[in-house]
């Protein structure tokens, strides 16, 4: 949910800007916009003050990204600055009291039309911050597009701040704001306040951050700072790096790895301030903090398209590896063991119940582990829409175990879910995949599933992994609890790994997939159907579909379509059935034949040696015969390639669906 970028050093920002943009585009798409701090000749700067220093280790720039030959970075700004044991300091070239030497310049659209549209105007300079936005507070208007300016304020922002209507009343901002959005009313009150300050500029961030009620991520320029960003967050993601080419800050890692592998997420509520030279970071009394240092475990490749069309096809392509390197180092002996993820025995054995919370992919992957985990276990097991688990009072207490799935790790629904419950006594365990994000760091433990990174829109990898690490988990438990002996235990994670070259056998039939959807993208509906787990995973399959295609897409529980929906079934209506539970194969069957008696055209997902009889389905398609529980993880990549043909066929933009972004740091 919105992009943030910052840049200072000594390239030229702008190309930095908007590449950083293009690939932090899928947090939003509605509109995009870049500052530049104009310089003469290079940047000017004003190092110094007591706080941590991270700098690269050595002040050479690579050639390629310097365009100058390896150079030293006081040879690159045509300078003599001199290393001290705080840095460099330098003189302000410019002296910034006249009109702000910041240039914006913002347009709704996608980046590529903020590009071409910059490629025009002859700005540049060696700092500056960037935002691509997905609307909360105010349309998509270039108005409302970010930064904004208010004074010798710049900044852009992710996240939303409640109070802004109190702000406005007590700052006097009626007739002040160009935009109707909430981040204005930040930049102005800080303006204020830094007037109110005599300039220092951390005391009027503090003040702001005081007085500011919601989650922010913001970067901020202040003209009579040129050189500098400074950078505060809560809730909303920052990481941030020192690199041989500069120090950059951004809401993710992909806009930083082309430049460096070592990064640090940036800790909340302390001040990070970018100077070409050197990162410091602060606590809000001032004082200096040393943030752990963390490695990028996936290299610059993982966030490119490789030959693909788009980000989601090769997404499902990448599920088998990432299935195994999810599965593979958290197995000893054939056994799950989380000894390397520093989880104990006793989350599992002391536990009388467990409650799953997620959202969208992340919950339907908790809907698979609820259905699996219940008769397993024999202790209740919940599934909760984080957004409803905060308001309905859930019953939660010290034998309670929480489960918390999120790609993001920055839902806010289910970081706010997660606090309440570890409130109210419960061990909190999430699965994520990005490293360091907010709702790994807040729980008890983290299980990081190793999908790398994910940038469609539509969660594809992350909802296989999920589940590889719920399905280890709930193995693991079985195994503590006595409900497995080590035997059973060694047939399930076989049986997870075989279901590996199954998902790769589908995607042996993406031709075919291809060819269904002829009929699907002249629809207005389909429906999903499936029993247990069939049936949650058609919740899966139906949200994949309508995400991307736009097609309307309803899943039900098939025994329950007679209960009212089977109106809806008309002739050629698509119906995509899911009948890969032994145990109530022939009851599904039966359902299928109800919408077939009223003409749907049927597409059936069933094991290869099913025996289903003639006339059940229009189309067939097989999986291998794998044990019922493992049956999920071909038959996902079945649905997620449907959906993605779907758009394709509709000539809809697959990794940018309208009106969604990745991640979704409002309530
Ligand atoms: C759908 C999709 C969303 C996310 C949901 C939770 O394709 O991606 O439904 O699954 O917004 O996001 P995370 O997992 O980041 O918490």
């Amino acid at each position: 949910m919105c992009g943030i970028i910052g840049y200072t050093g000594p390239l030229m920002a702008k190309e930095i800007l908007l590449e950083g943009l293009a690939q932090l585009e899928y947090r939003g798409y509605d509109s995009a916009g870049i500052a530049l701090l104009a310089d003469e000749g290079g940047a000017a700067l004003n190092a110094g003050g007591a706080a941590s220093t991270f700098s690269a280790d050595s002040g050479v720039w690579p050639a390629a990204l310097s365009g100058a030959g390896a150079m030293t970075a006081a040879e690159a700004l045509g300078d003599t600055a001199h290393p001290t044991a705080t840095g460099v300091r330098r003189r302000p070239t410019a002296s910034h009291a006249g009109p702000s030497p910041i240039t914006v310049i913002k347009k709704t659209g996608k980046v590529k039309g903020l590009r071409a549209y910059c490629g025009s105007l002859p700005v540049d300079g060696h700092c500056g911050i960037g935002h691509t936005r997905w609307a909360t507070h105010g349309g998509v208007t270039d108005a409302n597009a970010h930064p904004h300016q208010a004074g010798e304020i710049t900044l852009i922002h992710n996240g939303i701040i409640e109070n802004y209507q109190e702000l406005i009343d007590t700052f006097h901002l009626q007739g002040k704001l160009l935009s109707q959005t909430d981040t204005e009313v930040a930049a102005w009150v800080l303006d204020a306040l830094v007037r109110e300050e005599v300039g220092d500029i951390a005391k009027a961030i503090a003040r702001l951050l005081a007085l500011i009620r919601g989650s922010y991520g913001f970067c901020i320029l202040y003209a009579s700072r040129p050189g500098e960003i400074y950078a505060v967050r809560n809730v909303s993601p920052l990481v941030a790096s020192y690199t041989p080419s500069g120090a950059l800050v951004a809401s993710d890692l992909t806009a930083i790895i082309p430049y460096s592998r070592s990064y640090f997420v940036v800790p909340e509520n302390a001040l990070v301030r970018l100077t070409p030279y050197r990162i410091d970071v602060t606590g809000p009394e001032g004082d200096p903090i040393t943030p752990e240092m963390l490695e990028v475990n996936w290299n610059v490749d993982a966030a490119m398209k490789n030959g693909y069309p788009h980000y989601m096809l090769k997404e499902i392509h990448e599920q088998p590896r990432a299935m195994e390197n999810t599965i593979l180092p958290r197995l000893d002996k054939g056994l799950p063991d989380f000894a390397q993820d520093g989880i104990p025995d006793a989350v599992f054995t002391g536990c009388e119940r467990i409650h799953i919370i997620a959202c969208g992919t992340a919950m339907h992957a908790g809907m698979v582990a609820r259905s699996m985990y219940e008769p397993l276990l024999r202790i209740p097991v919940a599934v909760w829409v984080a957004s409803e688990f905060r308001y309905e009072d859930p019953l939660v207490d010290g034998g309670t175990l929480a489960i918390v799935i999120s790609q993001s790790g920055e839902t806010i629904d289910t970081l706010a879910a997660m606090r309440l419950a570890s409130e109210k006594g419960a061990a909190t365990l999430s699965i994520v995949n990005v490293k360091g994000s907010t709702i790994a760091r807040e729980s008890d433990y983290a299980f990081y599933t190793h999908a790398g990174p994910e940038i469609a829109v539509a969660s594809t990898k992350a909802y296989s992994v999920q589940l590889a690490a719920l399905y280890l988990i709930g193995c693991r438990a079985a195994m503590l609890r006595g409900k497995y002996t080590p035997e059973e235990a060694k047939v399930f994670v076989t049986n997870l790994l075989d279901a590996i070259p199954a998902m790769e056998m589908m995607m042996g039939q993406k031709e075919r997939i291809r060819g269904l959807t002829s009929h699907l993208i002249h629809e207005k509906d389909a429906f999903f159907i499936g029993r247990g787990l069939d049936y949650a995973l058609s919740l899966e399959g139906a949200l994949k579909l309508k995400e991307i295609s736009y097609i309307h897409a309803e899943a039900h529980a098939a025994g329950e379509l007679k209960h009212g929906t089977i109106a809806l079934i008309a002739p050629l209506v698509p119906v995509v059935a899911i009948a890969t539970q032994e145990h109530v194969f022939a009851k599904m069957i039966s359902n299928i034949r109800e919408v077939k008696a009223r003409d749907a055209f049927v597409i059936l997902v069933s094991k290869l040696s099913a025996p289903v009889g003639d006339g059940v389905a229009n189309v067939r398609l097989s999986i291998p015969d794998l044990p019922d529980a493992f049956c999920v993880f071909p038959v996902v990549v079945f649905l997620q390639l449907l959906a993605y043909y779907a758009a394709v066929g509709k000539n809809l933009n697959v990794d940018q669906p309208r009106n969604l972004a990745k991640s979704v740091t409002v309530e």
